[in-house]
């Protein structure tokens, strides 16, 4: 089956284009056709985080491009006279509140054949709504023309499954193929991401169950706050762990202390904006050192992985878990990762985790994800499809 991915959930337009073959376990395998990824990160540089109406725009004008770059070559162009009809009309209907879509994909499926899709899958949520629907809305106009089924899929759960693969081949994203790590349930998922930080029980594929959440900032939130104090870009996570990793390199003691909120609570609840309060304490109307902002870095970083770890050791031992799943852009961070692979092969759980690079946002996920739902049947009726900022699992 051929599957065509669209993520525009936040400030990462993603179009992709997957072939996945069998069903979930052992059998299952896919590779990436095609996948185009434009991250608003300038844009976020400059006003120093996310703006909807603003990202919403930017997927509006990215949209037809990563289209046509994903497509590119396996999509035949008829030299501007495409074959059979168009409903123009109703393109223009679904596409009324998008009208920076409307030509530019007017004027790509004129020059393109339908090419061999199976299915659409589209985020549907979580994510900033108006960002939402500018990827809902061109899935529907897509699915208007190419007369195909759309899954609607979960973010979150794309960043489960995208975390379940075992990537066998990368070439530059493109290319790349793998299958599925053998996992024995019941597991635990790790979702760290800009905009959630839970912890999910699963006793089957697709049965999620949400035990734990934080009671106000995201991890990924947190990073890209502390960030910001110290001077640094967004998104903050990267730019903290390459400071924290220079502190770790010349001085192998600490010499500040951050608190470790919940940490030892009896219960599966994150807090981080006590902590984000703390760095601010450090840091107000003072001149801060470049080796003070290292040795920040190093120890927020510090304090949030012993949180995440303390926590997930605690549920692994509660619900019996065999395996965790680590996922969302906070996932990409190499500390984290290392510190939980260590704890977690201690308690003797397998802990599963995508290669960096598709930690964060992308279509590949969605993708993905939608395969196990297109399997099922579970399309969405393209009539009443909607936006949900607030989606939850489960
Ligand atoms: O999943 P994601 O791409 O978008 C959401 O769905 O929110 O996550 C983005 C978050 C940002 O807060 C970013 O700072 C964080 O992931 N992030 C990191 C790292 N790379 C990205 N946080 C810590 N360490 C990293 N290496
Ligand atoms: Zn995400």
């Amino acid at each position: 089956m051929r599957i065509l991915g669209i993520e525009t959930s936040c400030d990462d337009t993603g179009v992709t284009l997957v072939e996945a073959d069998g069903e979930f376990g052992s059998d299952f395998s896919f590779s990436i056709l095609g996948n185009a990824l434009s991250s608003q990160t300038d844009l976020g540089l400059q006003y120093g985080g996310v703006f909807p109406a603003m990202a919403k725009r930017e997927h509006a004008k990215n949209l037809v491009p990563a289209l046509e770059a994903t497509l590119k070559g396996l999509s035949q162009e008829t030299g501007g006279k495409r074959q059979g009809e168009m409903p123009e009309e109703e393109l223009r209907k679904i596409l009324e509140r998008e009208p920076e879509l409307l030509p530019q994909l007017v004027t790509f499926l004129e020059q393109h054949e339908k090419p061999d899709i199976d299915a659409l899958a589209v985020t549907a949520g979580p994510g900033l709504e108006p960002c939402l629907w500018v990827g809902i809305n061109f899935a529907r106009a897509l699915s208007a023309a190419w007369d195909i089924p759309i899954v609607a899929v979960n973010h979150m759960e794309g960043h489960i499954v995208m975390s379940m693969m075992e990537h066998s081949n990368i070439l530059e994203n493109v290319g790349m193929s793998g299958k599925m790590y053998a996992i024995e349930f019941p597991a635990l998922a790790l979702l760290i991401s800009g905009g959630h930080t839970e912890l999910v029980l699963m006793r089957e594929f697709g049965k999620y169950e949400i035990i734990g959440r934080t009671r106000d900032d995201a991890a990924g939130e947190a990073f890209d706050k502390v960030a910001r104090m110290l001077g640094l870009p967004y998104p903050g996570g990267p730019h903290i762990s390459r400071l924290a990793d220079e502190a770790r390199s010349y001085r192998p003691t600490r010499s500040i202390e951050l608190p470790r909120p919940m940490m030892s609570e009896d219960n599966f609840d994150f807090s981080f904006s006590g902590l984000k309060t703390a760095v601010l304490r450090l840091v107000e109307n003072k001149t801060v050192s470049d080796d003070t902002k290292k040795q920040i870095a190093r120890e927020f970083e510090d304090a949030v992985t012993d949180v995440l770890v303390g926590k997930t050791l605690r549920a692994v031992e509660e619900y019996g878990a065999n395996a965790v799943i680590l996922g969302g852009g906070v996932s990409a961070n190499r500390h984290i990762r290392l510190c939980l692979a260590e704890a977690l092969a201690e308690a003797g759980a397998k802990l599963l985790v995508c290669p960096p690079e598709f930690s964060t946002d992308n279509a590949v996920m969605i993708a993905l994800a939608g395969y196990f739902h297109a399997l099922k049947n579970e399309f969405a009726d393209p009539e009443t499809l909607t936006a949900n900022g607030s989606l939850k699992l489960g």
